[in-house]
């Protein structure tokens, strides 16, 4: 199979390192990619906002599958565009990207089908969203409706707090997307990442993980993209897992259908454990960054033939099997970052990989020669152990091997797994 990956993230990386142990494959592109990418394909300069470029690529190169990896060019009708040039594509139409591309969408389907999720209301101005607000008191949840990087949510513990967010919004501080405001009810309980597949009919459940949003030790400061994550969620039980299968999973997949947009790719379910049991906090409708570099070291299957499958229904011929270990990803990242950040630092050295332990990259670069970091988020540091303890061991030993003075990671990543191993 000749397959072109796009993207450029750690997440990329991962994918890539995977699909390259692929007997099935025959030529591996990426666009663009990055230096740790390089490794396993060729990179192409490609504009992936210029859709036609990429189908006259994939044409030119008798591309048989298209994975797209991020987001944006998912919500920008990329994967559409593939498939109407007859290219099988793994990644959702642009109408079921609405998932994670509008909270307002996903809310509404919630409401539609029976799944369990916050309350919530839909607001296009500040004072109707301020009145519910001083309605529902605090704590709640405020969130611009379209795509902010991560930084359109704010958990308000306070009305004041809330009303402020409120006129950010609509201030304008996430441009568009802040248009539309939903505020959310506020959900107690644990938190952790569902994956699981679906070609618009079957699902095949993948695997579940927990991240560290931010950036510092302790779970202080901003929020970031992602400093860190391991798998599996110990929360997710195999009961909790069905339970999120039948209550949130199955219903979207009919829902989505149903509504004439058909979910083909991975769901990314970000759920509140609560006492009640499984709510959807979000979805997203691509693999996680740095969740994916988890999932790849834990997956033993050919992961090739399953997206293969997932992007041409038949996902119900495949199965995935997962490795009993757990492991775990540090991220390391430019001083300074979720904030401002030097960029174009020397990166001096990388260690080797070994059989339990690998450094995925993020955002790095080649400049004459030397490897540099041009991202916030840089590099990953991803380890197996029998348990989350021995892969977090594992895992800050490499990341002790790393060369590079602008960088720093948390050096807590795991913690609340280690202290459960502990007890
Ligand atoms: P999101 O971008 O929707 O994933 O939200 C970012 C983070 O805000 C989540 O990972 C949660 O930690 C938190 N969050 C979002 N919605 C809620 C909610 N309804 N209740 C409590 N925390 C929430
Ligand atoms: N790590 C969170 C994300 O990929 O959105």
């Amino acid at each position: 199979m000749k397959v072109l990956l796009i993207g450029s993230g750690g997440r990329e990386h991962a994918l890539a390192w995977k699909i390259a142990q692929s007997p099935l494959l025959e030529e591996f592109y990426a666009a663009p990619g990055n230096p740790g990418i390089a490794d396993h394909a060729t990179l192409v300069a490609l504009d992936v906002e210029d859709h036609a470029a990429v189908i006259a690529f994939a044409k030119e190169k008798s591309i048989d599958f298209v994975i797209v990896g991020p987001e944006a060019p998912l919500v920008a009708g990329l994967a559409d565009d593939l498939r109407a040039a007859g290219i099988a594509t793994f990644g959702p139409s642009k109408a079921a990207a609405q998932l994670e591309g509008s909270k307002g969408f996903t809310k509404d389907l919630c409401n539609r089908y029976d799944i369990p999720t916050g309350a919530y209301q839909r607001f296009k101005a500040a004072e109707p969203a301020k009145d519910y607000v001083r309605e529902q008191g605090a704590p709640i949840v405020i969130k611009a409706d379209g795509l902010a990087a991560g930084k359109g949510v704010t958990v308000a513990m306070t009305e004041d707090e809330a009303l402020a967010a409120i006129d950010e919004c609509f201030d304008g501080a996430f441009g568009a997307a802040g248009a539309e405001v939903v505020v959310e009810a506020f959900l107690d309980g644990e938190e952790a990442s569902f994956f699981c597949l679906s070609d618009g009919k079957t699902a095949l459940a993948l695997a579940t993980a927990q991240d560290h949003k931010r950036v510092g030790d302790g779970d202080t400061g901003p929020n970031t993209g992602g400093m860190g994550a391991y798998s599996p969620a110990p929360v997710m039980t195999p009961a909790m897992v069905e339970r999120t299968m039948k209550e949130i999973i199955e219903p979207t997949i009919s829902g989505m259908s149903k509504d004439g947009n058909p979910f083909s790719g991975v769901f990314f379910a970000g759920l509140m454990i609560t006492a009640k049991g499984p709510e959807l906090i979000e979805y997203n409708v691509r693999f996680g960054d740095p969740e994916c570099q988890v999932l790849m070291m834990r997956l033993k299957s050919d992961l090739l033939p399953i997206l293969y499958a997932t992007a041409t229904g038949m996902l119900d011929k495949v199965q995935a099997e997962w490795r009993d270990d757990a492991a775990l990803t540090v991220v390391l990242a430019s001083r300074g970052y979720p904030g401002a950040y030097d960029k174009n630092t020397p990166i001096a050295h990388i260690p080797d990989a070994s059989e339990e332990a690998k450094v995925f990259h993020a955002g790095t670069a080649l400049k004459d020669g030397q490897l540099v970091a041009t991202g916030g988020r840089v590099l990953n540091v991803t380890a197996f152990g029998k348990d989350v303890t021995e892969a977090q061991a594992r895992a800050y030993a490499l990341t002790d091997k790393v060369e590079w003075e602008n960088g720093f990671c948390r050096r807590d990543i795991g913690w609340q797994a280690v202290a459960r191993e502990k007890a």
